[in-house]
């Protein structure tokens, strides 16, 4: 059995990760560009001033994402590209940039889905405040306004916010990701509410200027959870895991979605929270709490749980040996994670799910027959697929999958250590290699997934 029949098969990126061209044409700062100025604050020092050189190179991406036979590709605007000081004045050339990429892609095809932001934070703003700053949702609307404004004529899929969990945990308690800030609850707080305000007042902004009818949704982390034995009682376990704040953790999914889907942070967070919960002045939880069209989940690892005898969540190991993928310890393989989570995020929400991020890190090179072989990434894909396709067969509304990545490209605090692409990028040369996988996944596309 294959996958509906207008699956959406994509690939994805992120501006930050593959453009380079960090200061060309009028470019402004991001707090990422700043980040990687920081001793020893990335893997052996390295940064995204070239990276993958997309911004000079897009045509040639482009052709080759059209031999992949990607349906459709995500990936994400330079807030500071496009507004170098992050408000006011406009830079032409890069938002011109965005609007050849728009062009290239439809000329071969290919759907555009424009993440609004991916992390790539005007450093200008930072240095006003950034996220802490109130006025940080009307930046924001302003700049979704200018680039609905100049693409929705021919864009009609945006997602607001990639994954806030991490910008604004790894980069503002961490210390991590970009800024590199370690603050306190409180400010926590106070920052992922006005991420929240600023989603739903882009959403208004897509709503009220867009030139056509588009679908709107909002990709955070969808942290799985499964089931050590498919009990009862584990499998309700599983939805504790996944929708229970722990504490006072904010990683926990329903921090982040249940404002946007439900219209409310739930109790037992602020509860949990006390005195650190964020001031919610009224209206603001309407604005947050914008119809929107799709939930994106990103979505590569999960860790097993099981019922203790109390019928709370106890994480359980997985096994010595368990299947690892390139990156460390965490991103096991495990794809449950495509079960489980989209099941029950489908179930708590009822919104219908498109996967905008799965992929693994592999070691790829490019081999002495000038071809690069993963059969670990086709062997991880054909399962978390799978288990995907299970969910379908149930009668979940998955929509569609965007692989990560389309290419090789700068993976954060691991710089270049990680190759997640389908293409392989040498970024001496910035010769291009389709790995074994991509041709796997142009196949898949081609039979709808009857592959899987
Ligand atoms: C994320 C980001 C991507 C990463 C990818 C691999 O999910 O962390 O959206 O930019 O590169 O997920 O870690």
């Amino acid at each position: 059995m294959s996958f509906p029949k207008d699956f959406i098969w994509g690939g994805a990126t992120a501006s930050y990760q593959i453009e380079g061209a960090y200061n060309q044409d009028g470019k402004g700062l991001s707090v990422w560009d700043m980040m990687c100025r920081k001793e020893n604050a990335i893997w052996n020092n390295q940064n995204g001033d070239i990276t993958c050189d997309h911004y000079n190179r897009y045509k040639e991406d482009v052709s080759l994402m059209k031999k992949i036979g990607l349906k459709a590709y995500r990936f994400s605007i330079s807030w500071p590209r496009v507004i170098p000081a992050g408000t006011g004045k406009v830079n032409v050339a890069g938002l011109d940039f965005y609007s050849c990429l728009v062009d290239e892609l439809l000329k071969n095809d290919i759907e555009p889905f424009i993440t609004l932001f991916h992390w790539d934070y005007p450093y200008e703003l930072y240095c006003n405040g950034g996220w802490l700053n109130n006025d940080s949702p009307d930046w924001f609307a302003e700049y979704t306004k200018i680039i609905v404004d100049k693409l929705s004529d021919k864009v009609k899929n945006w997602i607001t916010i990639n994954e806030p969990q991490c910008f604004v945990l790894l980069g503002h308690k961490d210390g991590l990701h970009a800024p590199g800030d370690k603050l306190g609850l409180s400010q926590l707080t106070r920052i992922s509410h006005n991420v929240l305000l600023s989603h739903g007042k882009a959403v208004q902004v897509i709503r009220n200027n867009t030139k056509q009818p588009c679908k709107i949704g909002f990709a955070p982390v969808g942290n799985a959870f499964f089931p050590v034995t498919e009990t009862s009682e584990n499998i309700e376990a599983v939805k504790k895991a996944m929708f229970n704040m722990q504490g006072t953790d904010l990683w926990c999914n329903s921090w982040w979605m249940d404002p946007v889907f439900l219209g409310k942070y739930p109790e037992d967070a602020l509860d949990n929270l006390g005195d650190c919960s964020p001031v919610i002045k009224s209206g603001d939880m309407e604005i947050i709490n914008q119809n929107i069209d799709f939930l994106g989940i990103n979505s590569y690892f999960a860790n097993s749980v099981k019922a203790d005898k109390d019928g709370n969540h106890v994480i359980v190991k997985l096994k010595d040996g368990h299947g690892m993928t390139g990156y460390d310890d965490e991103f096991t393989l495990t794809p449950e994670t495509l079960y489980w989570g989209p099941k029950f995020f489908y179930e708590r929400y009822k919104k219908p799910i498109i996967i905008t991020e799965n992929g693994m890190s592999n070691r790829d090179w490019v081999s002495l027959d000038g071809k690069v072989h993963d059969p670990q990434r086709i062997d991880f894909l054909m399962r978390y697929l799978s288990d995907l396709k299970r969910n379908i067969n149930e009668g979940i509304d998955i929509q569609g999958y965007f692989l990560w990545s389309v290419l090789d490209n700068f993976e954060w605090g691991a710089g270049f250590k990680q190759r997640f692409g389908l293409i392989f990028v040498d970024y001496q040369t910035q010769e291009r290699t389709i790995k074994d996988s991509g041709y796997w996944y142009k196949n898949t596309i081609l039979t709808n997934g009857e592959n899987i």
